[in-house]
């Protein structure tokens, strides 16, 4: 059986499931180049379809993830396209005249930004732009078209149903679990608690529209100047430096919102508009002690959360998914309640998972879980071949800037690396999800703290506060990780304290003011190659880990094909990026311009 999956909301994509097993899965944002793409996933299917195009004559199902969507998202694109600014004349034009009990039409007042064109949709023949049921026709009827396929082939789930079985049927636990999914918003929805029945499917237990936590964190980073909806990991990583005094004033303005009650999210004050209400009573506070304040309610309204639930069930293994799993300082702290005995976060707990998990559901309804695998690597999206590095090493740029070394083997990069050099490292298929888990990343020496600022300077143009996160051999983990409970994490999703150890070895990967860290526990069995670079470095320094950051310039995609990584990345100017690594070739950067050298592995000692 074949199941095509898709989303075609912020963070597009689509996932095919072919006999049980998720065989590929890829964001539309890693074609068309614009981060978090919204809309039809036109260039993700026309990828799986070239690739699988006898799984593409037979499919069996196609499962759009997301029952509702709303005109006002397809028709500007808001999410991707709009800037902080653009928000603010969005609220400003549609939301404060809302709050005063205006009705304005947002087609009308926000007319500069609609385009009906953007998302592929044909939105000009929607007659009733509030009625969601036109919109999801418009929807179905079209991917039908586009497939070829019978309107009834095509169908939507649930976008909670969606990031529980995504989170679920992507983790290792399987026995007395509970799945949580937070978000800010879907399907009229933001939170949910399932457990797993005796035949492996899931039963929801608990749905609520009364969980605003991702509401509140969106509309707080906007209030801090970063963009809603993206931005809200730099908050998390802001809070890190908010001194408790600082917190505790602002934290009782978060208090008097929304609270836990048992296994319910309740309203203590009800808020017509988030972005207002919040403006006008942390006026005054420090950014800090703002994002601190957040984060410290979020964390506390989670954790309250789940513990009562755990108890309630005496379910003690939680899987978590939605946006808010992206908090990773709030899956910290619940992973550290003592009712837990395991936890996991899946690759990619955002919306752009939805396209998997609505498969995964379809498969669950049509033919049970018994047969449904679960995901255990992220490396589900698109590779790159000969053709591809020809491509790039005959850009202008590359002939004008660098040599070309072939043939390179995974000593001569772990060199590189103990030498103090900063590495672009691609191979094979790329990750999906939001983070870059070593076939797409860029790679230093973890001792050394300074690397951050030459990184955050020369290449990323980062956040000053925002730290790195390292990749570790798997057997190195104990080392590393404080980690009593022994949990899994493969996918950059959980948080742990530091040992003296990671202190001392990982300096520059490690948050420089909490001493914890986000890391990729790399497993041999899932990325041979990279589990052997990083034996290579442990093999010549002892340290059994690498500072990994994902191949992106800030605010773009991570390159899929190497002549991404040329064309946003290496020649842009404001990076300075020395060595690049494709699949075996490495690119090293002349410093005498216009001359193109081909030098074989043999000679590369003597460079
Ligand atoms: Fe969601």
């Amino acid at each position: 059986m074949v199941i095509l999956g898709l989303h075609d909301n912020h963070g597009a994509s689509a996932a095919l499931l072919v006999d049980g097993k998720v065989v590929a899965a890829v964001e539309e944002e890693r074609f068309t180049r614009l981060k978090m793409d919204s809309g039809f996933p036109k260039m993700a299917i026309d990828y799986l379809r070239g690739q699988y195009k006898e799984e593409f004559r037979n499919l069996d199902y196609v499962a759009i993830g997301c029952v509702y969507q709303s005109l006002k998202d397809f028709a500007t694109k808001r999410y991707p396209l709009f800037g902080i600014k653009d928000f603010l004349i969005e609220e400003e034009k549609f939301w404060i005249p809302v709050l005063e009990g205006k009705n304005p039409n947002y087609m009308d007042v926000m007319k500069e930004y609609v385009n009906s064109s953007l998302c592929h949709y044909p939105l000009d023949t929607i007659k009733n732009p509030s009625n969601h049921n036109e919109i999801r026709k418009i929807r179905q009827t079209f991917i039908a078209e586009y497939l070829n396929i019978p309107i009834e082939k095509v169908g939507f789930v649930d976008h909670h149903a969606c990031h529980a079985h995504h989170a679920y049927f992507s983790s290792p636990l399987r026995k007395d679990v509970l799945i949580f999914t937070i978000d800010g918003w879907g399907d009229f929805t933001n939170a949910t608690v399932h457990s797993v029945e005796k035949n492996g499917e899931l039963k929801c237990l608990y749905r609520t529209e009364n969980c605003h936590i991702g509401h509140v964190y969106r509309f707080i980073t906007m209030l801090l100047g970063m963009k809603p909806a993206e931005h809200e990991y730099k908050v998390m990583g802001l809070a890190a430096y908010a001194k408790e005094h600082y917190i505790r004033e602002p934290l009782k303005v978060f208090e008097q919102t929304y609270y836990v009650d048992g296994l319910e999210f309740k309203i203590g004050t009800p808020i017509k508009n988030h972005y207002q209400y919040f403006k006008k009573r942390l006026e005054g506070f420090r950014f800090d002690a703002i994002a601190g304040a957040v984060q410290r309610y979020t964390e506390n309204m989670l954790v309250q959360w789940v513990k009562n639930w755990v108890e309630h069930t005496g379910f003690s293994n939680v899987v978590f998914s939605g946006g808010l799993a992206l908090n990773i300082k709030a899956s910290k702290r619940i992973s550290e309640l003592p009712q837990i005995k395991d936890m996991f976060v899946c690759m990619a707990s955002g919306d752009e998972s939805l396209s998997i998990g609505a498969a995964q559901k379809k498969w669950v309804d049509l033919a049970g879980a018994a047969e449904l695998q679960p995901i255990t690597a992220p490396y589900l999206g698109p590779g790159f071949d000969e053709k591809d590095i020809k491509e790039a090493l005959t850009h202008p740029f590359v002939r004008d800037h660098y040599k070309i070394i072939e043939k390179i083997s995974l000593v001569d990069i772990a060199k590189l690396l103990v030498r103090g050099e900063i590495v672009a490292f691609m191979m094979s298929n790329m990750e999906f999800g939001p983070r870059a888990l070593g076939h797409r990343s860029i790679l230093a020496d973890p001792r050394d703290e300074k690397i951050v600022r030459v990184i955050n300077e020369a290449i990323k143009n980062r956040d000053f506060w925002m730290p790195f996160t390292p990749s570790i051999l798997e057997e190195r983990a104990e080392d590393y990780l404080i980690n009593p409970k022994k949990l899994k994490a493969p996918y950059m999703t959980m948080a742990f304290d530091a040992t003296q150890k990671a202190k001392d070895e990982l300096k520059a990967a490690i948050h420089p003011y909490d001493m914890t860290l986000r890391p990729q526990v790399v497993m041999k069995k899932y990325s041979p190659r990279y589990h052997a670079l990083i034996r290579e470095f442990e093999c010549l320094t002892g340290v059994g880990g690498l500072l990994n950051t994902s191949f992106n310039i800030h605010g773009k995609p991570i390159v899929r094909k190497p002549i991404d990584a040329i064309r946003e990345v290496i020649s842009h100017e404001l990076v300075d990026l020395k060595y690049v690594v494709l699949d075996d070739v490495l690119l090293e950067k002349n410093m005498a311009r216009k001359q193109k050298t081909i030098i074989k592995q043999e000679q590369l000692a003597e460079l």
